[in-house]
């Protein structure tokens, strides 16, 4: 099990990488201090253009696939976990002072490794309550439900699907301050005015 948790530290390690904060500094500004404040794909793309911003979703969910891919020879369970701890280095980063994004981009590569078909159709909903709403969280907030509903309706390894809705409900749980924000009519739009 020492081998197990050294490969979890490593996914963590990995997904803690803050490509959306190093893409702010290659234009000489703190993301933190910019949009949303979060350090992610969305935040990336809304303070630095498209361009950085596809860039930092492409690392972001790359990290993530790379984690679980690299746990796949371990089996399902480690493979799961590999992507979790590497969402949770995302969001927890010691890079970032334990702070981070809210592990939309990670999740999406771990789980478009692992289950592609499931996250397909999660990708699909999430674009088109993008386009429909014009507020990413709201994409974000309805794939962090249809994502472990999807996996559970059917019926990937029961791995795939603990993970899936402990995923959920934690991306979701970041989501609160949009959920907040979107309430009060003040989110933050998908472009910066
Ligand atoms: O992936 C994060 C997204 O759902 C929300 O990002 O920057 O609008 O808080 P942001």
């Amino acid at each position: 099990w020492v081998g197990s948790l050294l490969l979890m530290v490593a996914a963590f390690v990995l997904g803690s990488i803050p490509f959306a904060y190093l893409a702010g500094r290659l234009r000489g500004i703190d993301i933190r201090q910019h949009g949303s404040g979060n350090v992610g794909a969305t935040n990336a793309f809304r303070v630095l253009g498209a361009p950085l911003g596809a860039l930092v979703l492409l690392c972001d969910a790359s990290k993530g696939a790379l984690a679980a891919w690299w746990g796949l020879a371990q089996g399902e369970l480690i493979a799961v976990l590999m992507g979790l701890a590497a969402i949770l280095g995302h969001t927890f980063s010691p890079f970032m002072r334990f702070k981070g994004g809210k592990g939309v981009a990670s999740a999406a590569g771990v789980f478009l490794l692992l289950a592609p078909d499931v996250m397909g159709v999660t990708v699909v909903l999430f674009l088109a309550s993008v386009l429909l709403t014009r507020y990413v969280s709201v994409g974000s907030m309805l794939a962090s439900v249809t994502l472990p509903a999807l996996m559970v309706w059917w019926d990937k390894p029961f791995p795939y699907q603990i993970v899936a809705v402990v995923t959920g409900a934690f991306v979701f749980y970041r989501h609160i301050p949009n959920l907040q924000r979107l309430l009060a009519g003040q989110e933050n739009p998908i472009r910066r005015k």
